[in-house]
């Protein structure tokens, strides 16, 4: 039997990223955590893998299949393949069919600073897929409740989330964003910025995989990072053969502190429009980072030295967007009712 026949309303959340889908369903948890990617075979249109599967496919297939990212910079670029993939993902993972599926409510998370035009392409997506109750909701709201902080007290909040897509900062208090930014600056940015320096200095053309590789392998912020040289495979420019490439921890520190710089002035940017008695807060409280890419080492100490604000990386950085749509299941986003409590 699937879930959804139990029960008349069954809460769903999903937080579609631009690099990684999650999905929660009431009563269960977290029911998929893979790379948001989908593969078609052209011809008949057919999926051919998702998720995993066919992220392991971006840059290695023949031209029968397409390897499709639904997302770019943190909005839905391609609906054909976001619908594509949450229903291959739920049919396939809960059985839940359409009729199922008009029966749930629904919260997608998206950045804070979208236009009401993406925002409501995220509505017609759930539409689509026959979720006629949805309603959206901030990625940062959703993450900062799904790390375990109780936005729903006075106190000021300000979250990062540095993501695949986006880099999304905003304050929250009393259960809402007081204000917020976004800048289009995150992983898969790092990861051009990557192999476009590889390309400039070796001549070796590398592909998305190994440049994300190379960012989680050899990315550290810190002073003192230790120094290591690793080699990963390319291709010859000139001559068009397979290479090795060496890069080494500088290296990548030289390709990410430019961003890194960006994202330190986005916050200060938005620090120095929050009201005081919030401002208080938040030095009071430190800074929440959340998203995969405040996993790269010494994050915490690059922001704290050059804002002196306290900054901390929760502990579930890669899923605590989707753990907050159980809160605002509950609640769908309604400040005045505080779901920690329900
Ligand atoms: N251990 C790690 N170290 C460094 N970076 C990491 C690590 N794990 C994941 N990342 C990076 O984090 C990014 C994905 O993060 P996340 O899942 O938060 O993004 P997303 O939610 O899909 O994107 P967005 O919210 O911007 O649309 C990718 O760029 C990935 O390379
Ligand atoms: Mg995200």
């Amino acid at each position: 039997m699937s879930a959804a026949t139990t029960h008349e309303k069954l809460g769903l959340g999903i937080d579609l990223g631009t690099t990684n889908l999650l999905v929660f369903l009431e009563r269960k948890g977290i029911i998929f955590d893979e790379p948001a990617v989908i593969a078609f075979d052209r011809e008949s249109g057919k999926i051919v893998a998702a998720g995993e599967d066919a992220h392991k496919m971006l840059g290695k297939v023949h031209d029968k299949i397409s390897v499709v990212k639904p997302l770019r910079n943190g909005v839905i670029s391609d609906m054909r393949a976001a619908k594509a993939l949450l229903t291959y993902v739920l049919g396939k993972i809960e059985n839940l069919t359409e009729k199922d599926l008009s029966k749930t409510t629904c919260v997608i998370c998206c950045p804070s600073e979208v236009t009401k035009i993406e925002r409501d392409v995220m509505t017609d997506l759930a539409m689509k897929m026959k979720i006629t109750d949805v309603f959206i909701e901030e990625e940062i709201k959703s993450g900062a409740l799904g790390s375990g902080v109780d936005i729903f007290k006075s106190k000021g909040v300000m979250v990062v989330d540095i993501g695949g897509g986006t880099t999304d900062v905003g304050v929250i208090s009393f259960g809402d964003i007081v204000l917020s930014r976004t800048i289009r600056r995150a992983g898969s940015f790092m990861d051009d910025e990557i192999s476009k320096y590889v390309k400039k200095t070796q001549n070796v053309e590398i592909g998305e995989l190994t440049s994300e590789k190379m960012k989680i392998e050899l990315g550290d912020l810190l002073v003192d990072a230790k120094s290591v040289v690793a080699r990963y495979a390319g291709r010859d420019m000139v001559r068009g053969i397979p290479k090795w490439v060496m890069l080494s921890t500088a290296e990548m520190q030289t390709i990410l502190t430019p961003v890194f710089d960006e994202i330190v002035k986005l916050i200060t940017g938005v620090l120095k429009d929050t009201p005081p008695e919030l401002s208080a807060d938040i030095y009071n409280h430190g800074i929440l980072l959340t998203g995969g890419c405040s996993m790269i080492r010494g994050v915490e100490q690059y922001i704290q030295q050059r804002i002196q604000v306290p900054v901390k990386v929760v502990h579930n950085p890669l899923t605590c967007v989707v753990e907050g749509t159980k809160y605002l299941l509950k609640n769908r986003g309604d400040y005045l009712v505080n779901p920690l409590q329900l």
